[in-house]
């Protein structure tokens, strides 16, 4: 049996919302499409594009573009925008129109200087004027409902997401997820879920809850804690597919299975296969690097593992080497005791 949430209004436009409990967090440089699809076999029930600038859409290349590919990609798919023109970002939503996607999402909670500094991001939460004349834009233009994603304010000084989320509320956005730090926190301290759970009641929409959720029992906590209609995964899931098929464990009520180290190391050579498929011979290997050096932190044997890994730029390669490890015990069974190498 589900945890009980709040009850909450559900817009006639995302009928399939209230069902979906396990996001994946839009990363940038990490949620692109191969890694999408490898958490969606595991249980993610929707994922978010790494975003991508309003300006860069309108004017930038291919790259960009790179960024919100989800032709023929699975329910529930968000891509996510950012920028601090509201014409900019009406136009990027109008670039989207017939690209598919399920949610167009706002991004008002990136902490990065480059992007703050053009008022783009979390900046916004200190310029509601601004923000406002964003989301009325964007709802104008977009043929898909509009979200948004939040941080809790600035800074301690100026923690306003009640204001915030019901500004968007009031002005048609579908639902508000909300990473429970400030900006000027960044990913230090812990995330805030009394504010999460504050917001879940101030809101009749649903509200996401994001921020320090790393396994089956935090997920389940967080949902208990603030009553979130969702739970949105960022750091997570970065290495760790296997994360969503824990969260579906509690959505089910049954108890979570640790992932065997024989199926690490085949969905690894999966998602190195699936990396090169999607961009090519030696860019694919680059990047799942940083997904396989997060998979296999903390197993004995993992630097040297990633040594080897690393090395090539043959997905072949790479793919051999996993399959050789596969046929290994768990290291961090009888081998841990054996005083392998550890990180
Ligand atoms: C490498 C990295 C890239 C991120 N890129 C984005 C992004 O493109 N858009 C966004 O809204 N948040 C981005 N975030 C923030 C996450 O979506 C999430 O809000 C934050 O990490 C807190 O959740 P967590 O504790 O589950 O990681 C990024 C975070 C990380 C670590």
């Amino acid at each position: 049996m589900s945890i009980e949430r709040k009850a909450v209004r559900i817009d006639s436009r995302t009928p399939w919302l209230k069902d979906v409990r396990r996001m994946l967090s839009p990363m940038s440089g990490v949620t692109d499409r191969p890694f999408r699809d490898l958490c969606r076999a595991y249980g993610m029930q929707m994922g978010f594009c790494e975003f991508a600038s309003a300006a860069g859409l309108m004017y930038g290349g291919e790259a960009t573009w790179k960024l919100v590919d989800t032709e023929g990609e699975e329910d529930w798919v968000g891509i996510q925008i950012f920028g601090a023109e509201p014409e900019h970002l009406a136009s990027a939503a109008r670039l989207m129109l017939g690209r598919r996607h399920d949610v167009l999402d706002l991004n008002f909670g990136c902490p990065a200087k480059k992007v703050v500094k053009k008022c783009g991001g979390s900046a916004l939460l200190a310029d509601l004027p601004r923000l406002e004349k964003i989301v009325q834009a964007v709802i104008a233009e977009s043929d898909k409902p509009v979200t948004a994603k939040i941080r809790t304010g600035w800074d301690e000084d100026s923690v306003n997401y009640r204001e915030v989320g019901l500004l968007l509320q009031e002005a048609g956005i579908q639902w508000v997820t909300m990473h429970g730090r400030t900006r000027s926190q960044k990913y230090r301290g812990e995330a805030n879920w009394d504010h999460i759970a504050d917001l879940v009641e101030t809101l009749d929409i649903p509200v996401v809850g994001n921020g320090d959720v790393v396994d089956a029992a935090s997920y389940e906590k967080m949902i208990r804690h603030t009553r979130c209609h969702a739970v949105m995964i960022g750091r997570g899931a970065f290495g760790n597919p296997w994360i969503f098929r824990e969260m579906e464990s509690v959505d089910q009520g049954v108890v979570p299975k640790p992932v065997p180290f024989e199926e690490l190391c085949r969905v690894s050579a999966e998602h190195v296969r699936r990396e090169v498929e999607y961009r090519g011979e030696p860019q694919g290997c680059y990047s799942v690097r940083k997904h396989l050096a997060k998979s296999f932190r903390g197993y004995p044997g993992a630097a040297a593992l990633r040594k080897r890994l690393f090395a090539t730029e043959d997905s072949a390669r790479m793919i051999a080497i996993l399959n050789e490890v596969a046929c290994f015990d768990d290291p961090r069974g009888a081998g841990a005791a054996a005083g392998s190498e550890a990180e």
